[in-house]
């Protein structure tokens, strides 16, 4: 038997699968010309900073204190709530304890505290450098450089804004001799985290990340990039204002994209938006906005049968589908017929290239991309953080051909990346497309009716 569900996923299977899907053309919306006026594309982040830097009065918390010693500058640092992010203490690559001979430390502090913190900073008779660094083009404070001759004591405090449901930190050009700078040296954003006061060695008292491997987790994809507004904004303005965002369904994907996100990343497994998501992260800030189906990338050998486990019958975003084999060709399919979301395995071909699988019925095709040797990056899409491959623009070339992807397109797109490869044998085909039911239950008859259909 075979229910009204089960007939739409094969047929979403029969038809998607072998339709090389994604770009859409903007010519074909039909949109109310009354609601154009609603629609703008803007980096909320910047709109977010100039309010909040015009609200800060510098200057209006002063003490007569003089700060001497570490001790007093370590007090400071705990009574305004800045906490250690310093990695390589966090990580235990580095002493924490007055007795071996690291006097280096950086710590973050949040904004809204930044300036009450530096006038208190002021007094001490360390050196201090308070750097601005630009955002667009804005002025705004990035770190406190703070160096103690008398004990060589160096300090470094990040100053972290709150942007979207995550932290910000930017970067600034400011450099001391043997130190190496692992915040504000390149724009970076973590997870929120929760602090707790731990006491460092000779009673200090501060606050560190309560978990630390997940900190660590996110530092090491924390490097940011900002989606291209510009070229957002010229696409929108040059197809007369018809190809925008829909901000409904939107919605819809960021609450689903967010889930399976905190799965993953629940794990601290890499995964990365790619294909057409990763399209519409960066030249729509957005979403293309006829897609259906989202793509993940995943490393095959981060594998672990948790990720699938964690989908089996789940509420939100239960498993529909699965191809191939943990070792070849592996994809899961989530969601529903409306809108699915595809996590690919992607395997190491060679020196330079990996890929991921575009099963067509039997056929197993590759698609192949520049290996992201451990670097991804963290983005921002509907106001969350996600991960992207770093070199963004160059993954997309490989995917769409060099600069295709800039515009829209007016016809259906095909992928130049990938190729034939071969066919499933017999004996690996009867377990290469498993379909399951809501409550997570292998459905034997729908996946049978399928692999006969091709046996
Ligand atoms: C599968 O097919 C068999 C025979 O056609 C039928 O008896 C059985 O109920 C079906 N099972 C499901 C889960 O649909
Ligand atoms: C700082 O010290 C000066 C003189 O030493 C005193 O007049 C002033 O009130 C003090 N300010 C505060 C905030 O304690
Ligand atoms: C402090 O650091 C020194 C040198 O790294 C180490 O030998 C010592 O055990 C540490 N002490 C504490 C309390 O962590
Ligand atoms: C200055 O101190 C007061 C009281 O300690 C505090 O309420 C206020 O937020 C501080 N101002 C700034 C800019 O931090
Ligand atoms: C430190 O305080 C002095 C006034 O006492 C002020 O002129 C100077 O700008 C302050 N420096 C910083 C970095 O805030
Ligand atoms: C920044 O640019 C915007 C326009 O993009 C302009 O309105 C604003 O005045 C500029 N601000 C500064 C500080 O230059
Ligand atoms: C920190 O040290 C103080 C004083 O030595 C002690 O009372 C307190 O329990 C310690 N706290 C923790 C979390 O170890
Ligand atoms: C933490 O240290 C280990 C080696 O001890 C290193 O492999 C890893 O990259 C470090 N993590 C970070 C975030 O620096
Ligand atoms: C926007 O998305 C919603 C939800 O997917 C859909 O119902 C609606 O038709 C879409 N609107 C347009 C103009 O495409
Ligand atoms: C790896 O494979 C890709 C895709 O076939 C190819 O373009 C690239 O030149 C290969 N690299 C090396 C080092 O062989
Ligand atoms: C692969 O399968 C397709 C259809 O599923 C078939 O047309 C083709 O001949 C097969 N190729 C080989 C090499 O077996
Ligand atoms: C594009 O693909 C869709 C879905 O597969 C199909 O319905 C449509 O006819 C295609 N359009 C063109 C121009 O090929």
């Amino acid at each position: 038997m075979i229910t009204k569900r089960n007939k739409k996923l094969l047929k979403i299977l029969l038809i998607f699968k072998i339709s090389f899907l994604v770009c859409v053309y903007y010519t074909h919306l039909k949109l109310n010309d009354s609601n154009l006026s609603n629609y703008k594309i803007e980096n909320n982040f910047y709109s977010y900073l100039i309010k909040e830097i015009n609200k800060i009065d510098h200057y209006n918390n002063f003490t007569n204190k003089t700060l001497n010693n570490p001790k007093d500058i370590f007090k400071i640092l705990y009574e305004h709530k800045a906490f250690l992010i310093d990695v390589e203490i966090l990580n235990q690559t580095k002493s924490n304890n007055k007795s071996s001979n690291n006097n280096n430390f950086n710590f973050g502090i949040y904004f809204k505290q930044y300036y009450n913190l530096l006038n208190y900073l002021n007094r001490s008779n360390c050196n201090l450098f308070n750097i601005n660094t630009n955002y667009v083009n804005l002025s705004i404070p990035s770190a406190i450089y703070l160096k103690c001759l008398h004990n060589n004591l160096r300090i470094q405090i990040s100053a972290i804004y709150d942007r979207g449901d995550f932290l910000w930190i930017p970067r600034d050009n400011f450099k001391w001799p043997n130190y190496r700078k692992y915040f504000n040296d390149k724009t970076r954003s973590l997870n929120h985290f929760k602090i707790y006061q731990v006491n460092f060695s000779n009673n200090y008292k501060v606050y560190k990340p309560q978990n630390i491997q997940k900190f660590l987790y996110d530092y090491k994809n924390s490097e940011f990039i900002e989606c291209n507004y510009d070229l957002a904004k010229y696409n929108y303005v040059s197809s007369g204002y018809r190809y925008r965002q829909n901000l409904t369904k939107n919605e819809i994907v960021s609450t689903k994209l967010d889930y399976i996100k905190q799965i993953i990343e629940s794990y601290h497994k890499d995964y990365w938006l790619a294909g057409g998501t990763l399209l519409g992260w960066y030249r729509d800030c957005g979403m293309i906005p006829h897609t259906t189906d989202i793509d993940l990338g995943l490393l095959s050998n981060q594998h672990e049968s948790r990720i699938k486990q964690s989908f089996k019958g789940n509420l939100n975003m239960p498993l529909m589908l699965q191809f191939g084999y943990k070792n070849d060709s592996y994809e899961l399919r989530l969601g529903n017929n409306d809108l699915w979301v595809d996590l690919f395995y992607f395997y190491d071909y060679n020196q330079t290239h990996q890929w991921c699988a575009y099963q067509d019925k039997r056929i197993k095709k590759r698609r192949f991309v520049s290996k992201l040797n451990n670097l991804l990056c963290s983005a921002e899409l509907f106001n969350r953080k996600y991960l992207v491959p770093c070199r963004v623009e160059k993954y997309l070339n490989e995917e769409y051909g060099m600069n295709e992807w800039i515009r829209p397109q007016d016809k259906n797109y095909t992928w130049t990346n990938v190729f034939y490869w071969k066919n499933w044998t017999d004996s690996e085909w009867i377990n290469a497309v498993k379909f399951y039911d809501l409550n997570g239950n292998f459905l034997n008859n729908l996946t049978q009716q399928y692999i006969n259909k091709y046996l």
